[in-house]
C-alpha cells in the first residue's frame, strides 16, 4: 500500500484528482469506479475545474458507481445516482449512456446485481477504483461480516451507517435499509485502487485497514493484498498509523 498524507481535505481532493486526470489524459477511454459520499466530492470539484479549465475530456471514459440504495433512482434526491450527475456527470463532457450506476429501483435486485458485475466485467473490468471508507471500515456497501463477499449484492445496512447517512436525509427513517453493492472481489480485482479518508472519525479505520488483521469485520483492510493500492489521507485520518 502507498499512502499519502497530505495537510488539509482540499490538499487530499486535489492529489486524488491529479490521479484521476492522469488516467484519463492517458488512456482517455478508461474505465473508473466511482464513490459518493462526502469524501470525494472536493475530488469531483477539481475534476470539474481541470475539465472547465484545462480541457481534460471525459468524452470517452466509462465509469461505474459502487453502490446505490435499493428504491430509490435518479429522480430522487438522496440517490447515489442524482448525488453523481450534481457532483460530476452534468459539469463535465461524459457521455451519459458510459456511467453505471446500480439500478435500485430493479425489480429483482438479485437479477440486478448479476446484471451490474456482467457489465463491468464486458467493459473489460475497471482501471481505477475510487473508494471512501465508513468509520466501520466498510468499503462500497460491504459491511462488517464473517465473509468477505465476492460480487455485486444486495446487502442490508448497519444501524451505525443508517445513522451516520442519516445526515442526508430529512429523517432516520428515510434512510433505505437495504442497497446494492459491488462485492469485496469486484472491487479487488480493479487493476488500481485509490482510497481516501480525511477526519478523526476515520482515524481507527484507517489502521485497521493499513495495520489491522486482514478480516472481514474490518472490509478496507483486504486492500493490504491489493498490489495497487494507494491511501491519500489528510494528517486527521492518519493520526493513528505511525511514523507518518
Ligand atoms: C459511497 C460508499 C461508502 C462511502 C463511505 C464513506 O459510494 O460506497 O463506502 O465511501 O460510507 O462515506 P463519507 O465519504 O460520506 O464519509
Amino acid at each position: 500500500m502507498r499512502i499519502l498524507v497530505t495537510d488539509s481535505y482540499e490538499a487530499m481532493s486535489r492529489e486524488a484528482a491529479k490521479i484521476l486526470a492522469g488516467q484519463i489524459w492517458l488512456w482517455p477511454d478508461t474505465v473508473l469506479g466511482l464513490a459518493t459520499g462526502s469524501t470525494p466530492v472536493g475530488m469531483y470539484r477539481e475534476l470539474v475545474r481541470l475539465h472547465r479549465d484545462e480541457g481534460l475530456d471525459f468524452s470517452q471514459v466509462t465509469s461505474f458507481n459502487l453502490d446505490e440504495y435499493v428504491g430509490l433512482g435518479r429522480e430522487d434526491d438522496q440517490s447515489y445516482q442524482a448525488f453523481m450527475h450534481k457532483q460530476l456527470f452534468d459539469q463535465v463532457n461524459i457521455d451519459v449512456a458510459k456511467t453505471h450506476v446500480p439500478n435500485g429501483k430493479a425489480e429483482d435486485i438479485g437479477a440486478e446485481c448479476e446484471r451490474y458485475e456482467r457489465s463491468i466485467r464486458e467493459a473489460g473490468g475497471i482501471d481505477l477504483q475510487v473508494l471512501g471508507i465508513g468509520r466501520n471500515a466498510h468499503i462500497g456497501f460491504n459491511e462488517p461480516d464473517d465473509h468477505f463477499a465476492r460480487q455485486t449484492h444486495r446487502v442490508a445496512l448497519k444501524e451505525s451507517t443508517i445513522r451516520a447517512n442519516s445526515r442526508f436525509f430529512e429523517r432516520e427513517a428515510d434512510v433505505p435499509r437495504y442497497a446494492i453493492s459491488m462485492g469485496i472481489g469486484t472491487i479487488l480485482k480493479a487493476r488500481r485502487i485509490l482510497l481516501l479518508a480525511n477526519g478523526r472519525e476515520k482515524a481507527q479505520a484507517v489502521y485497521d485497514a493499513v495495520l489491522g488483521d486482514i478480516t472481514p469485520e474490518h472490509p478496507a483492510s483486504i486492500l493490504q493484498f491489493h498490489p495497487q493500492a494507494m491511501l491519500i489521507l489528510d494528517r486527521e485520518a492518519a493520526s493513528l498509523l505511525p511514523n507518518v
